[in-house]
């Protein structure tokens, strides 16, 4: 797929289903490699981080294969993986890598791996995770290159670490490498999105003892082994979902979102139903309906349960759509604005000051030429496109695709004017 082209204008009506959560998805691939055995995991997102994760760990000795017709369940091996040989060529394309280091340092007591990649907004460093290394008794190294970290001879021993950032990824990757560490690890001012939550019970249901996922302490009781698992299932993707949310209420329509767990998007429910559109629930779904003018809120982006900086590129788009000024404040990474130039080029007003962007909503927008400068945001030119009048050609559009799978098919079954185009491939006929 080359481009995608949205002509705007149609409201969004139906049903779409939500995958499984990309950013759960790329831990547990990795803390596979930590258990040492066979894993079944299913719900598996088909989305090209994740894919290129699963390339990752096969090109390191992994056993890796598909198990159904959709691949969404795969069997994983990591019995044969060799420490430090992970491709980083490959490593660098992904922020979700870095967990790479715990599995290793967890399994063999060493890990040398390239410096992750991952969306471009701002500065990602990886202080708290060598933090959370060194303080399981580990010497660490690390350049701009790469990070090597080797335990002691004895093994890795149980600690505490207070982290200075609250880190959904050192996070987890302190969690990851402390599962075989020996006594207890007492993470403090831990994240608490549900994907810790999912990747703390794959680890449980392979034999590791981890309590408190989800609150902002969390303990690790090390254990001996790790087993490998029957068939572990990756929660819903809220970031997917909350996109499609965001969606039908810039477009107006009534969508039925299903395959979720509500609870994780109470925060997006919450600000929809403020600005005055239904958002109504049941056990695993949501519907959210709206038609007449939304009214303007402001935003501010916080660790979970707040609201996710994941879903402030798209509420940015949503914003454009309504008749006042809203307020969009970004306090997780220090440069993600970066898509606004693009909301600009199709002629919304937005004024960025510091970690705040005005936007003065309500003149539609007209169709244009823009680029998906990282996933969320090549996510907000979707929705702004399908807001806007005349047609919205969106470039760059492998950001999109990867945490996205099957956008533009679910847009277009929603009612959407969306197509994706293929570039033809250029053909040079020899000359005779
Ligand atoms: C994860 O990134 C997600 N990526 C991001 O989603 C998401 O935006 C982010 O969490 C916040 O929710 C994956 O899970 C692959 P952090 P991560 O560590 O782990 C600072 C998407 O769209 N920090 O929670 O890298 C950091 O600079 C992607 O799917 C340190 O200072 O995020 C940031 O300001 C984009 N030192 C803040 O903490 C560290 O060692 C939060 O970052 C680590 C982080």
């Amino acid at each position: 797929m080359d481009k995608i082209v949205v002509r705007g204008g149609q409201p969004l009506n139906g049903t779409v289903r939500i995958n499984g959560m990309k950013n759960a998805a790329l831990p547990i691939v990795f803390a596979s490699i930590a258990t040492g055995a066979e894993c079944i995991i299913e719900n598996i997102p088909p989305v090209n981080d994740v894919l290129m994760a699963l390339e990752i760990i096969r090109e390191m000795g992994a056993e890796v294969e598909f198990v159904d017709i959709f691949q969404t369940t795969v069997r994983i091996n990591p019995k044969n993986i060799k420490p430090g040989s992970s491709p980083s060529d490959m490593v660098r394309r992904i922020r979700g890598s870095i967990y790479l280091a715990g599995a290793e340092l967890s399994r063999f007591g060493y890990t040398d791996v390239a410096l992750p990649g991952g969306c471009n907004f701002g500065v990602r460093p990886i202080d708290q995770h060598e933090k959370a290394f060194a303080a399981l008794g580990a010497e660490v190294e690390s350049d701009d290159v790469h990070v090597t970290a080797r335990a002691p001879e004895g093994g890795l021993c149980g600690t505490s670490v207070y982290f200075d950032v609250v880190s959904v990824g050192a996070t987890i990757n302190a969690m990851i490498a402390a599962v075989r560490a020996k006594g207890t690890t007492v993470l403090e001012h831990a994240a608490r999105e549900p994907h810790i939550v999912d990747v703390a019970n794959f680890l449980n249901t392979c034999g590791a003892n981890i309590v408190g996922a989800g609150t902002e302490t969390i303990k690790i009781h090390g254990v001996e082994e790790l087993h490998g698992c029957e068939c572990y299932t990756i929660i819903p993707d809220m970031i997917e979902a909350g996109t499609y949310m965001a969606a039908v209420a810039a477009t107006g329509g009534c969508v039925r979102v299903e395959n979720i767990i509500p609870k994780h998007l109470d925060c997006i429910s919450s600000l929809l139903r403020a600005m005055g559109a239904r958002v109504d629930e049941e056990d695993d779904a949501v519907t959210v309906t709206t038609g007449r003018r939304l009214k303007p809120i402001n935003v501010d982006t916080r660790p979970y349960p707040g609201f996710p900086t994941d879903m402030h590129p798209q509420f940015s788009a949503l914003f454009c759509t309504v008749e006042g000024m809203c307020e969009v404040t970004e306090n997780i990474f220090t440069n993600r604005f970066r898509y606004i130039d693009e909301l600009r080029k199709l002629g919304a007003e937005i004024k960025v000051n510091g970690k705040t962007a005005q936007i003065y909503g309500g003149k539609p927008l007209t169709g244009a030429t823009v680029k998906a400068v990282d996933l969320r945001a090549g996510a907000a030119m979707i929705i702004a496109g399908l807001a806007a009048e005349g047609e919205t050609s969106i470039t760059e559009v492998e950001s999109i695709q990867r945490g996205y799978s099957g956008i533009v098919r679910n847009f277009k079954e929603l009612g959407a004017d969306i197509e994706e185009i293929e570039f033809a491939k250029h053909i040079f006929i020899e000359e005779d």
